[in-house]
């Protein structure tokens, strides 16, 4: 039994749990199986912030039993990440799912090796799961998806309670590593190959390590790092946002004129019922102070419709703001309502109809104001960093300009990992294509 697959929903800090657990895996003597059903061992990482992960989640377990009981390749499932750091998904799985092999926490990351260990040796089913403490986990044994990028943990843990959001109940409360560690990492992953990194937190701007260094002083710091060429963070709520940040944008050169900066909503009176801690007005006043700072800045963001009690004007609200800001791209959510989080219980629930009514009418604006910025890059030569080449055609390769946006480019050699010129030739809605300049 010595393959292994990790299938990974959600956010980034999933995706670098999934690199960790990676590493403990290999650390362990397994080899990674591209094909999930040619491994015995499978690592389902889940995320409940939707409704639409959840039914996934469902449906991919179903399909590993089938595999299992059949006696195929399938020997051990593992479940891990947020869904069953919740209660309720805690009795459902003990319940309907008992034939799950290993169950674990994001709290409880570290013992994996064991508890795989156990499950071999002792034939047991193994259930590991704590309460959110949010431990500051060993970083070292991480198996890295990318040679060149990096995801690097700064904060682990929640404390906002937006209304709307189970991530502080699935992740713990807010803790910072400290300054040092996380630059002795970006040293050893530059001295790896790593030519950019990624800052992960729910909320990088609060971090603070017990020296008191706050998250501007860190991008600083990361800035001095030398080999090192990009810098990015994720993700970045309005409500902490500092004047000495956005400094950061003029003088580190390494930080990449690109900010997702999500809003959610662009009525004030949403905000306060999603206890989002700012309000229109603030998230305008940082916008400005953004694009002065950094004229050129790509601008990203979140939002969500149909929020509990949305009315048609607050609504509007929304779709005036992207009028203002002009967002080079959003991710726009329907509302979905997460049991245990105060919004679900909120009595004004909006129809669905209406939900996914709004939702295209801003899926409309949004696109409008994408495309028009991906052709402002029509016929000009930029910086691409080659993340590989796209699975339908291996002569294509795509990466990411320094304003995070995703460029297919074509060519005849192995590209990947090099940070090349690239002169724009096509600009759509979703993509944008280039040829080597
Ligand atoms: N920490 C980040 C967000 C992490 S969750 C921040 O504060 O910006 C990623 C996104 O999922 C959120 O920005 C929000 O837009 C969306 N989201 C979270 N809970 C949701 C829910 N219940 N329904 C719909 N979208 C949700
Ligand atoms: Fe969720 Fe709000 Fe925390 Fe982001 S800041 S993870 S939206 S509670
Ligand atoms: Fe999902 Fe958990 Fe991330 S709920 S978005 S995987 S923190």
């Amino acid at each position: 039994m010595k393959r292994y697959h990790i299938i990974t929903f959600g956010c980034q800090m999933n995706e670098h749990d999934s690199e960790n657990i990676a590493g403990m895996l290999e650390s362990m003597g397994y080899v990674l199986a591209d094909d999930p059903f040619k491994a015995e061992v499978v690592v389902l990482n889940t995320c409940s912030v939707r409704e639409h992960a959840d039914k996934r989640f469902y449906g991919m377990l179903g399909q590993f039993k089938k595999r299992r009981d059949e006696n195929k390749d399938t020997r051990i499932v593992c479940v891990c990440g947020c869904m069953p750091q919740q209660p309720r998904v805690q009795d459902e799985i003990k319940k309907s799912f008992s034939w799950v092999d290993v169950v674990f926490g994001t709290q409880t990351i570290g013992d994996f090796p064991r508890l795989l260990n156990d499950r071999i040796s002792t034939g047991k089913k193994q259930f590991s799961i704590t309460a959110n403490n949010s431990i500051v986990p060993d970083e070292k044994e991480s198996k890295r998806l990318h040679k060149h990028k990096a995801l690097v943990n700064i904060t682990y843990g929640c404390n906002n309670f937006c209304t709307y959001c189970i991530v502080p109940y699935t992740r713990g409360r807010e803790k910072s590593r400290s300054l040092e560690d996380v630059v002795c990492e970006v040293k050893k992953l530059v001295a790896d190959g790593a030519i950019e990194v990624m800052l992960l937190g729910q909320n990088v701007n609060s971090f603070i390590d017990d020296k008191g260094n706050t998250f501007p002083t860190l991008v600083r710091a990361i800035n001095d790092i030398e080999g090192l060429e990009r810098i990015r963070f994720m993700t970045s709520n309005p409500k902490d946002l500092s004047d000495e940040l956005i400094e950061c944008y003029r003088t580190c050169e390494k930080l990449c004129k690109h900010i997702h900066l999500p809003v959610q909503s662009g009525s004030s009176s949403v905000l306060k019922r999603m206890n989002r801690r700012y309000d229109r007005e603030k998230y305008i006043d940082i916008i400005n102070k953004l694009k002065s700072a950094c004229p050129d800045i790509a601008i990203t963001t979140d939002i969500i419709v149909g929020f509990p009690g949305e009315t048609e004007a607050e609504f509007e609200d929304t779709l005036s703001l992207v009028e203002y800001v002009k967002y080079d791209s959003a991710f726009t959510f329907i509302y979905s309502p997460r049991e245990g989080t105060p919004a679900a219980g909120f009595s004004d629930q909006i129809p669905y109809d209406i939900k996914h009514e709004r939702f295209e009418r801003l899926n409309e604006v949004v696109n409008k104001y994408s495309l028009e910025k991906n052709e402002r890059l029509s016929d000009k030569t930029v910086k691409v960093l080659i993340d590989g080449s796209s699975r339908k055609d291996d002569k294509s390769y795509s990466g990411r300009t320094d304003g995070f946006k995703l460029v297919n480019v074509s060519s005849g050699r192995d590209i990947t990992g090099q940070l090349v010129d690239v002169r724009i030739t096509e600009c759509k809605t979703f993509s944008i294509d280039g040829v080597l300049a």
